[in-house]
């Protein structure tokens, strides 16, 4: 499955609840919005919050006749047979189709995973470019990373994720002699610092030296995330007050600004990007007699 030209972004965690869905749909609007053309993909066959999301955009948009970009999104099929080992190969043909198909096509591709560790979350942690790792902001939620010593903060051992990470980043390696860039993302901080937080951003810091990953300060705590799903949209999208039952308040434009912060964070290639989407578009103005290569171009901006 070697890759060339898409971008992939994948956003991992064993833990269920840490905001890796939120944050993949966020991830895809924003750079659709900066004029990229992404594709996601769900590889939570349990849950399927980022299809759900996708969903309810896609519904809302066309219930009130609004014109907002959309992602290609694939999902995997709920288990269809009983054979566990059947549903990995169908799952795994199936991710694998998906990458293909947008490999190209895209500039970026979002993966959103699991809760938990599965063949298919081995495999696309090992595709990923860029890893993002939401991480609730509580010393409970470290765990996921390293075992941390409760009082000093101080790592002890490597957790089943953080191993299955490096395993990962060693396969990348020997596969292209890619690097994967994990960052770390706080999300869900709290808006009261306590001696607790403190005791957590400073495990972090340790916990990323020793995993060799980078932190960026991520999400506060906010209530609006919860209102959003049903409507599938984000804090990038125009948000009217038939949307949020009242008007957009200060905390719509934090949250926006936090997450432009936490995209520049993640240092994407996004000017690269930008200049070869550019060239293209004046290559296909010079040749403009290729109706084919338009429609390629619309794709995943809809
Ligand atoms: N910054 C935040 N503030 C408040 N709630 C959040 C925040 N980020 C995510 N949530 C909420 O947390 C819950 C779990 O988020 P989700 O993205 O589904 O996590 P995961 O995919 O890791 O299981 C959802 O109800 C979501 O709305
Ligand atoms: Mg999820």
């Amino acid at each position: 499955m070697g890759r060339t030209g898409t971008h992939v972004i994948v956003v991992g965690n064993e833990k269920g609840g840490s905001g890796k869905s939120t944050t993949a749909f966020h991830l895809a609007v924003y750079l659709m919005y900066q004029g990229f053309r992404v594709a996601s993909i769900d590889v939570d066959s349990r849950q399927q919050t980022l299809t759900q999301y996708v969903r309810n955009r896609r519904n809302w948009a066309k219930a009130h006749d609004l014109k907002l970009p959309h992602a290609t999104h694939f999902h995997l099929p709920l288990s269809k047979s009983d054979s566990i080992r059947e549903n990995q190969r169908l799952e795994f043909d199936l991710f694998r189709q998906a990458v293909i198909e947008v490999e190209g096509d895209a500039d970026f591709l979002i993966v959103d995973t699991p809760g938990f560790d599965t063949h298919l979350t081995r495999l696309a942690h090992s595709l990923a470019d860029t890893l993002v790792t939401p991480l609730n902001d509580s010393i409970i939620d470290l765990d996921v990373m390293a075992h941390v010593d409760p009082v000093t903060g101080d790592p002890r051992e490597m957790s089943h994720y953080a191993r299955l990470v490096q395993r990962a980043r060693t396969e990348r390696l020997s596969i292209d002699g890619r690097t994967i860039d994990w960052v770390i993302v706080r999300n869900r901080i709290s808006m009261l610092p306590s001696r607790s937080t403190r005791l957590v951003q400073s495990a972090i810091e340790k916990i990323a030296v020793r995993l060799g990953c980078r932190v960026a300060d991520g999400i506060a705590e906010r209530v609006i995330f919860r209102s959003l799903f049903p409507t599938g949209m984000t804090v990038f999208d125009p948000l009217s007050e038939e949307m949020l039952g009242g008007l957009p308040s200060m905390s719509h434009l934090s949250a926006r600004q936090e997450y432009r912060s936490l995209v520049e964070a993640l240092r994407l290639p996004v000017s690269e990007r930008a200049r070869a989407r550019m060239e293209a578009s004046r290559a296909l103005a010079r040749s403009a007699a290729e109706p084919a290569a338009f429609e390629h171009m619309a794709q995943g901006a809809e």
